[in-house]
């Protein structure tokens, strides 16, 4: 691990403790970026109070523990430490990174099985702006517990069942399969639904054939069955278009939609039941979980059978997390999901933990996705106020890159590769690099903007530097240094790059891919900085020039790797 900020807490957590003895050894030294050194650590003082001294003699102490160090240590105000790295450290450092193919990311061990709920769209509507938040995030997330080491589990929990289904299929015969499987696979979901909805409305017959429908699909009627994998079939393709487009990792094999637990409902329940964790309460089955109180001061009930006898979206959820711990052997689950669905899952979690599927050891988190919003700051929606569909907006950023690169010299096909690549980094960046859980405002014209942080700047800055190799005539692999660091630029972009590891490990640990976001901003803008006052190709010393050239090319690794995790494409040119 090369990151400075770790390297510092050891070295200082090794002073703390030759000076005040091993009961200090775990403090956090406070290591922060300083405005008048590379960084400063703050721990004396708080020490200084424990210790009964005073906070500039406790930084003394720990300065005279200090003296192996790579740099130097000064003692500023009333007890700062400023913390100034060595040149030949950070060169040194970042050459070893650059001879790393890993670029000083670790692995996790012993590594965990990760399964990530995410995307999930509901067949029985078009897949809208609702769930592209969640398929980003979560895509994101599975790419980096993989380059982690962690074993992940992709589950695609579409919402695939339940009784929009009966006339959803009674609509599909109405109109005959092939008519129906063409109007679902170009992604007329919506338009789909909204006929049989209208039809269920208007006509009775309609309606009777579709709660008679909802009947037989239940009971497995083998036909019935076929028609609803006839429809199913149809939307998963429309679904796989979206997903190609983005180049989101899953695959129908991710596909784990609430029908797949149908065979495990009734078991759900008389398990819960029989050990007492479910009640029945006003004819359902229910549990309480504590710590669950409604606006009235009521336990509120998690109701999983209803006294219809259906069962809902909370028995599906909880006969999930069964298979998820006791058959796919999670160590961790997480639950991408809109934070609209926050007390669902906090329901679900406790449930579970009840009922003792849920133990200790393993992990349930929600992590909550906030809201997308229009530029009037409600929800997104068209100007006739329905929800916005997914495909017409991938292709309006797409328009947008086109026109962005209209003026260039290139041939169609390459035109064509660049706009899409340019149109999904601007949707996806923007929605990774907010926190989740926040609100964002969907406006394109920021998110294609090739400046400022948007996912085209980064694209930009890794394909300028990919450029001085090509008009270099200079394969990337011989840019091996040795690194020197002679101007303030190229040191300020070494230790930048130095961070690499260690923002990768939090992002993951913490969920947080805006955390990886928002240090490739930082490394980009600290190659700009470079770039433009330290000539490469130009430079007449030929020892300065290969240790630019070897910055360049572990910038270049460190972008392209760190916008692969977040899944936006890197160009070779734009
Ligand atoms: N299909 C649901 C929706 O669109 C999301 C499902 C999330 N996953 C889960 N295990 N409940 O709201």
């Amino acid at each position: 691990m090369t990151d400075p900020q770790i390297v510092l807490t050891e070295r200082v957590q090794q002073a703390l403790a030759r000076a005040f003895g091993s009961e200090h050894a775990d403090a956090d030294p406070l290591i922060r970026p300083s405005q008048f050194a590379d960084f400063q650590a703050n721990v004396a003082m708080s020490l200084a109070k424990r210790l009964r001294r005073s906070p500039r003699e406790v930084a003394e102490a720990i300065r005279a523990e200090l003296s192996d160090f790579p740099g130097t240590v000064e003692v500023s105000g009333p007890g700062f430490l400023n913390i100034t790295l060595d040149d030949s450290w950070i060169a040194t450092e970042a050459g070893q990174m650059l001879s790393d193919a890993r670029l000083g990311v670790g692995t996790i061990t012993p590594s965990q099985t990760v399964v990530i709920d995410y995307s999930a769209p509901n067949a029985a509507k078009e897949m809208h702006v609702g769930h592209l938040r969640t398929t980003i995030v979560g895509d994101s997330l599975a790419r980096m517990h993989e380059h982690l080491g962690n074993t992940v589990i992709r589950q695609n929990h579409l919402g695939d069942w339940g009784t929009p289904f009966g006339m959803l299929i009674e609509h599909l015969l109405d109109m005959g399969e092939q008519a129906a499987v063409a109007e679902l696979e170009a992604g007329q979901g919506t338009e789909f639904y909204q006929a049989a909805r209208a039809k269920f409305e208007a006509d009775e017959a309609f309606r009777q054939r579709s709660r008679v429908r909802v009947t037989t699909l239940q009971s497995g009627d083998p036909e019935t069955l076929r028609l609803w994998h006839v429809f199913m079939g149809a939307t998963v393709r429309f679904f796989n278009k979206v997903y190609d487009l983005l180049g989101v990792t899953l695959t129908d094999a991710d596909i784990a939609g609430e029908s797949m637990y149908n065979a495990m409902l009734q078991k759900t329940c008389d398990d819960l039941e029989s050990s007492g964790t479910a009640v029945i309460s006003e004819g359902a089955l229910c549990v309480f979980p504590p710590g669950f109180t409604g606006s009235d001061d009521k336990p509120l009930p998690l109701i999983i059978r209803k006294s219809d006898g259906g069962y809902g979206y909370a028995t599906t959820d909880l006969a999930a997390i069964r298979y998820r711990v006791h058959d796919l052997k999670a160590d961790r689950i997480l639950y991408v999901v809109g934070n609209e669905q926050a007390l669902h899952f906090q329901m679900v979690f406790a449930a579970a933990k009840l009922s003792g599927w849920l133990p200790d050891t393993v992990s349930a988190e929600h992590v909550r996705i906030g809201m997308m919003l229009g530029k009037d700051g409600r929800r997104f929606r068209t100007r006739s106020g329905e929800s916005v569909k997914l495909m017409d907006l991938l292709q309006e950023a797409v328009d947008r890159a086109a026109a962005l690169i209209a003026d260039r010299e290139y041939d169609d096909g390459t035109r064509a590769e660049i706009a899409h690549a340019v149109g999904m980094a601007a949707v996806k960046y923007a929605d990774l690099s907010v926190s989740h859980e926040s609100e964002y405002v969907f406006d394109l014209d920021r998110m294609v903007a090739t400046t400022g942080n948007t996912g085209p700047y980064l694209q930009y800055a890794q394909a300028r530097i990919r450029s001085i190799f090509r008009r270099g005539e200079i394969d990337r692999a011989t840019a091996t240094g040795p690194i020197a660091l002679g101007a303030p630029a190229e040191r300020a972009l070494a230790l930048q790059l130095l961070g690499f590891g260690a923002v990768v490990e939090q992002a993951t640990t913490l969920s947080e891919p805006h955390r990886l976001c928002a240090f490739l901003y930082a490394t980009a803008s600290a190659f700009t900085d470079f770039f433009e006052q330290c000539p490469v190709l130009k430079e007449p010393d030929p020892a300065v020039r290969a240790s630019r050239l070897a910055l360049c090319a572990l910038s270049l690794q460190v972008l392209e790797t760190g916008l692969d995790l977040l899944g936006v494409p890197v160009p070779e040119r734009m």
